[in-house]
């Protein structure tokens, strides 16, 4: 009887993760996520203990010091940068489907200067088309990343450039593809540019080991990187690369 169970929980794993594999191939979201369409004050209270103030006032500060504000938002719609209230100087979102496309988002997504590049963030040739942004909006790197998943970590890692084995669609986050996301886009972050990104659930206790974690993945000699558990008990990270 186990045996069975067993395996009919295997079988409806396998399909569950074959829908996956197929939606993110097509470009179709997988579900109907309850958080999407985010504004910038849900970004502002995940986001709270590493930026301490609303998004409006860390651009703004930031515009204050003459730094630039070229966004990328990953695992995202984009419809926090849509809504004119960001000074940002361009933003790019990375989600598994184009919602700028649908209805009168259009308009939407131009007057707030915001692109969407549907395609999966573990594969080359999503990170070949965000190069091809940058490239064509003339910029050599962006100043602010954003990543706040929520539900869709554990997708993240399904159907990927790496061997299968890595990525057991139920897990929570897998640090080797969370390290390796960090590392592409260090590859492509200004000198004083931030990456604020949330890592799946954890204690006080988990943020310190991850934090020492995280510096012994990333080259330190140019960033620093602050680790924190925030309200809802999910792990954010704050990286800032110093040159
Ligand atoms: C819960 S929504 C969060 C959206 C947004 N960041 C927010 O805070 O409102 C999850 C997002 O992750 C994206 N996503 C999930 N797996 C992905 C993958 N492998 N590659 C790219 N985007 C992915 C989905 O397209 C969706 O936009």
């Amino acid at each position: 009887m186990a045996e069975q169970s067993a395996y009919r929980s295997m079988q409806d794993g396998l399909k569950r993760m074959n829908r996956i594999e197929d939606s993110l191939e097509k470009g179709v979201e997988p579900y109907d996520w309850p958080m999407s369409r985010s504004s910038p004050e849900e970004y502002a209270q995940t986001f709270y203990p590493i930026i301490g103030t609303s998004l409006q006032k860390h651009f703004a500060h930031r515009k204050s010091q003459g730094l630039n504000n070229v966004c990328l938002d990953l695992a995202s719609d984009g419809w926090v940068f849509t809504g004119l209230r960001l000074p940002h100087d361009g933003a790019l979102a990375v989600g598994i489907s184009d919602p700028s496309t649908i209805g009168d988002n259009r308009i939407r997504y131009d007057m707030g200067d915001v692109s969407v590049v549907a395609g999966n963030l573990v594969k080359q040739t999503t990170w070949n088309e965000i190069d091809a942004w940058l490239a064509k909006r003339n910029v050599p790197s962006f100043d602010q990343v954003f990543f706040r998943p929520g539900g869709g970590i554990p997708l993240i890692g399904v159907q990927s450039d790496y061997p299968k084995s890595l990525h057991p669609i139920d897990s929570t986050t897998n640090e080797e593809l969370m390290f390796g996301l960090l590392n592409r886009v260090l590859q492509r972050l200004s000198p004083n540019g931030e990456i604020f990104a949330e890592l799946g659930y954890g204690t006080e206790f988990d943020a310190k080991a991850m934090e020492s974690r995280l510096r012994a993945a990333l080259n330190t000699a140019t960033i620093s990187a602050t680790v924190r558990q925030n309200t809802l008990k999910l792990l954010v990270v704050h990286i800032h690369k110093i040159h």
